[in-house]
């Protein structure tokens, strides 16, 4: 699962008057975008997320700012920096998310293909553990 889980470079149609980034749902990202959040005025010593999605897929863009999200599928682990606005990162449902090392002025746009449902979030990492494995 973590093969999936990708960094994206969105069109950009910038011009002398400034930048211009595009994403569309279901064109640019893989889902319909149903649910649209920020993060912003995290602590660099902060880890957010850390939970897992039963049917959620998101795209992390840092619009400002930098930083990182560990991936976890259970097995195994990868970090990705966001670094740009023009990159994301696709995480499909079921992978367990941190992130971190937040820069001061990082804005982390998330966009999510389904609606908030604190039901379908796994917070505890060993019931993650043991979901996955069971699969
Ligand atoms: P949390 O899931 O801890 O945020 P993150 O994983 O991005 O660090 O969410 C913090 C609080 O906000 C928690 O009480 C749930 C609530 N929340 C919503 O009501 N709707 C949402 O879309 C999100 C992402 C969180």
């Amino acid at each position: 699962m973590i093969e999936q889980c990708k960094l994206i470079e969105f069109p950009q149609k910038g011009d002398d008057r400034g930048h211009l980034v595009i994403v569309e749902g279901n064109h640019d990202i893989p889902f319909d975008i149903k649910r649209v959040f920020y993060i912003y005025g995290s602590d660099k010593n902060v880890i957010r997320g850390k939970h897992a999605n039963y049917y959620t897929e998101f795209v992390l863009i840092n619009v400002a700012g930098t930083s990182k999200v560990k991936v976890d599928d259970g097995t195994n682990q990868k970090i990705f920096c966001l670094d740009r606005p023009h990159i994301g990162i696709y995480l499909p449902k079921m992978v367990w998310k941190d992130m971190y090392d937040f820069s001061k002025d990082s804005v982390l746009l998330v966009l999510a293909s389904e609606h908030y449902d604190e039901n379908e979030y796994i917070r505890d990492y060993s019931e993650y553990l043991a979901i996955i494995r069971n699969c």
